[in-house]
């Protein structure tokens, strides 16, 4: 397994807003993490980033140990993230907005893998044209796009994305999906939050959701399409 999260307890203050959370990602996957409003699911990418701090538990990644490290070490580890409030610099340009996911402010040359300027644009084509453009005068999606790209130019392995689609149109929700599929097929796991169910389970292999604080249902995508029962609970269909 990539990513490991076993048993994560969380509170904030008094409230137990995780309890015993546990998921796993392979290299590889596409795992989807769905729920109702408020159930714990930005908590949980939060906890695994280092962001909130676990009172309990355990996350692994790549082999190795990262519970409540500092978010700086967690990223370093190999883990993009992608906040549900896209967190783009208004006053940068596309380019800059790019430039400042780049980890230690150095460009990897040696390895042919990493993320390159060109390589974003290839997956981002709209980038290329609009390099000098303040990141604000980008439309909802597109900022949407340019926070992804920001982070795979941090090399991730995985990519922890919270949302991506909220608030965009059918078509800009289309392109998030798509540009998430090429991701994965280009080796990224993705660890993805969503609202849209139609649009994570056409790109997701596996799901989990999530009840009030904790793990509600595991399962594939074809099994979460069989079980009327968990998709009634834990779901709004
Ligand atoms: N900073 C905070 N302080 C106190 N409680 C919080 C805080 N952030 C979230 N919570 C509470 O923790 C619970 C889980 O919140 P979380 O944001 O993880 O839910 P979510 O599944 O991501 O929901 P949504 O689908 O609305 O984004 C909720 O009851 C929420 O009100
Ligand atoms: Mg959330």
């Amino acid at each position: 397994m990539l990513l490991e999260v076993s048993n994560l307890n969380t509170y904030y203050g008094q409230s137990h807003a995780l309890q015993d959370m546990t998921l796993n990602v392979a290299q590889g996957e596409v795992v989807a993490l769905l729920g109702r409003n408020g159930m714990g699911k930005s908590t949980t990418l939060k906890s695994i980033m280092g962001l909130l701090k676990p009172s309990s538990g355990k996350v692994v990644f790549n082999g190795r140990e990262i519970t409540g490290l500092q978010p700086y070490k967690v990223a370093r580890a190999g883990i993009g993230y992608v906040p549900e409030e896209r967190r783009i610099f208004p006053n940068l340009s596309v380019m800059d907005n790019l430039m400042m996911g780049v980890k230690g402010g150095k460009i990897n040359n040696s390895d042919p893998e990493a993320w390159s300027i060109e390589k974003i644009f290839r997956h981002f084509p709209f980038m290329k044209e609009r390099t000098h453009q303040k990141g604000a005068h980008l439309s909802g999606g597109e900022q949407q796009m340019l926070t992804i790209g920001r982070t795979l130019m941090g090399n991730p392995k995985l990519l922890m994305v919270d949302e991506p689609t909220e608030g965009l149109s059918p078509i800009m929700v289309k392109e998030v999906r798509d540009v998430l599929k090429q991701i994965s097929e280009s080796g990224i796991s993705i660890l993805l939050v969503e609202h849209n169910l139609k649009m994570a389970m056409s790109i997701a292999h596996r799901v989990y959701l999530m009840g009030k604080a904790h793990l509600g249902f595991s399962g594939t995508v074809a099994e979460l399409e069989a079980n009327a029962e968990a998709k009634a609970k834990y779901l709004e269909v």
